[in-house]
């Protein structure tokens, strides 16, 4: 104000008064500068027109304006909380992973809980996936376990991505269903894509709609590798099991819950965590050897198959606690990053064909859904162990580098010449050998689709049992083609008679012909001897 004396009361023509601020904080623009009043517009007149020259109003509206980010185009809807991950187990052995080095040792952690196919404001008790994505913040970098709450995927391969999303996602003429699967599109897809069908047994069981997250499995679903300090390698799988239990809702409580509380989930998670009942899971992995991995009957690289734990027993190896909810859901749920290609040194990738399309497709989506390349530098996303490099530049850059040299080699000296790559502590790939010919093929270990559909259908209870019948029979019931109903109907015969006879009487229709398998599958032997035979072949 003139003469630098303290701006006095103003009133607005609302009435609401702004007066100095004796304590607390001045409310600035984005430059900083103080404002007198935050809630009147220049005018010139009190009933006059409205002034270009309004700096405040138009920064305000501006930065307001552009507000919204794109939501992520799978897994939109997502809470997040933040927590902490103490090894449990000595690993040293198997990987040169740090965070494995030392029971005891502890590491900060976020993770993110999602659905797949709605948008962000769906709602929390939907028929689907679940996302368990967990970043750990460890001394050698980011090492991100991209997982869901099933142990398989719908697809074998990445390049069906795309499609799998479009037909899951609402159907884009009417822009519906929004949340749910039960349609014509997702079951198309799904009935000309026989690799689906184990993945779908899970999603029409009770672990689609779980009582919370904190009631959930968490799987990396992949094939990765260990990798250890002398570069010799072993498959691993990741799974995160909840010292809680597991509970799910059943469907008539899923359909009343959306209704009354579609935010049932996270104000679960948020009210777990401020009231100090922390949520906790155990990492457990499989660890096997390629020799073991070649005895299965189906391929370990082949995301539509589990590793039965009967076979492979679970080792349990650390413990992670939510125990901080976040301070803003926008600058940490919303702008946290994860990659399954953030892995540190001593883990590794498999050759799973899903995995590597995975690999690209994260970064190239945080690209336009966070806009910069420097995304890396968010508080949420930034690695907590010194990070060292020459790339430079960019968007919403916020490092300021000093001296001269911006690129390897060069031929200073001393803390000028700046960071180099160090065969001793940094990342190695395995080295695995390979050979073959370069094609656009399917390995004929990748196909069989039913065997495990059925393993998993006959491992439920009867009362599971009846609701994964009810559950087909309700989401097909929603499909308007009865052709998509009948080829569906084809492949639940080669799953399970049980299952195929209750859904075709659930939806009035006759048993058709069962779909011809891409290879025969084990069905009509008990589980017992199935599991036998998936050992010995
Ligand atoms: C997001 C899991 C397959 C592309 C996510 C998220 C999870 C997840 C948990 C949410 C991450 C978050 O909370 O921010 C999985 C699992 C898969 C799988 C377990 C299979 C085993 C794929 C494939 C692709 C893909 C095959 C593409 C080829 C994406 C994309 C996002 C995403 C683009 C959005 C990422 C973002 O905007 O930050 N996925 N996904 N996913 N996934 Fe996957």
């Amino acid at each position: 104000t003139a003469g630098g004396t303290p701006p006095g009361e103003v009133v607005g023509s609302g009435g609401e008064v702004h007066q100095p601020v004796e304590d607390g904080q001045v409310l600035t623009s984005a430059q900083g500068i103080p404002l007198a009043d935050d809630q009147n517009s220049l005018r010139a007149g009190e009933r006059g027109p409205t002034l270009l020259e309004d700096f405040a109003m138009r920064e305000k509206i501006f930065h307001f304006d552009h507000e919204r980010i794109p939501e992520r185009v799978v897994h939109a809807r997502g809470y997040g909380a933040h927590g902490t991950f103490e090894t449990t187990a000595d690993l040293s052995a198997i990987t040169r992973a740090a965070i494995f080095s030392k029971v005891g040792r502890k590491t900060e952690a976020f993770v993110r809980f999602s659905t797949v196919a709605g948008a962000k404001g769906s709602f929390d008790l939907a028929r689907d996936v679940r996302g368990f994505a967990v970043k750990l913040y460890t001394t050698e970098g980011n090492w991100d376990i991209v997982g869901n709450n099933i142990p398989v995927f719908f697809i074998q391969d990445a390049i069906k991505f795309p499609d799998l999303v479009h037909a899951v996602k609402e159907e884009p003429d009417r822009a519906f269903p929004q949340a749910q699967s039960a349609h014509d599109n997702f079951w198309d897809f799904v009935s000309f894509t026989p690799e689906a069908i184990h993945m779908t047994l899970w999603q029409m069981s009770d672990r689609a709609i779980p009582r919370s997250f904190r009631f959930m499995e968490g799987f990396g679903v992949h094939t990765f590798r260990f990798v250890n300090a002398g570069g010799e390698s072993t498959f691993v799988k990741f799974h995160w099991k909840p010292l809680q239990g597991m509970q799910s809702v059943v469907w008539n409580e899923a359909v009343k819950i959306n209704g009354a509380d579609p935010d049932f989930h996270r104000r679960d998670l948020w009210d777990a965590i401020t009231t100090g009942d922390f949520p906790q899971w155990d990492l457990a992995v499989q660890v096997f050897d390629e020799e073991f991995a070649q005895e299965f009957d189906f391929d370990v690289l082949d995301a539509t198959k589990l590793i039965p734990e009967e076979l492979v027993p679970l080792q349990v190896v650390g413990r992670l606690t939510l125990d901080r909810v976040v301070d803003n859901d926008f600058a940490e749920t919303e702008q946290v990053a994860f990659h399954t290609g953030n892995i540190p040194p001593g883990v590794d990738f498999s050759n799973d064909p899903l995995l590597h399309g995975r690999n690209f497709s994260y970064l190239d989506t945080q690209l336009s859904r966070l806009g910069t390349p420097n995304f890396t530098q968010l508080p949420i996303n930034a690695p907590r162990c010194p990070v060292a490099h020459f790339q430079r530049d960019g968007q919403m850059q916020t490092a300021v580098p000093t001296g001269r040299v911006n690129y390897e080699p060069n031929g200073f000296g001393g803390s000028e010449r700046g960071p180099r790559a160090d065969t001793r502590a940094g990342f190695q790939s395995y080295a695995e050998p390979i050979e073959g010919l370069k094609a656009r093929v399917r390995s004929e270990t990748f196909a069989d689709h039913y065997s495990q559909a059925r393993q998993f259908f006959v491992s439920q209870t009867p009362v599971e049992q009846d609701h994964i019948v009810k559950a087909y029979t309700f989401e097909l019931g929603k499909c308007e083609s009865p052709q998509v109903r009948s080829r569906m109907l084809a492949h639940l015969m080669n799953v399970h008679d049980d299952l195929a006879v209750g859904v075709a009487e659930g939806l009035g229709m006759p048993l058709p012909e069962p779909a011809t398998p891409a290879r025969q599958p084990i069905t009509d032997l008990p589980p017992s001897d199935a599991l036998s035979i998936l050992k010995n072949g």
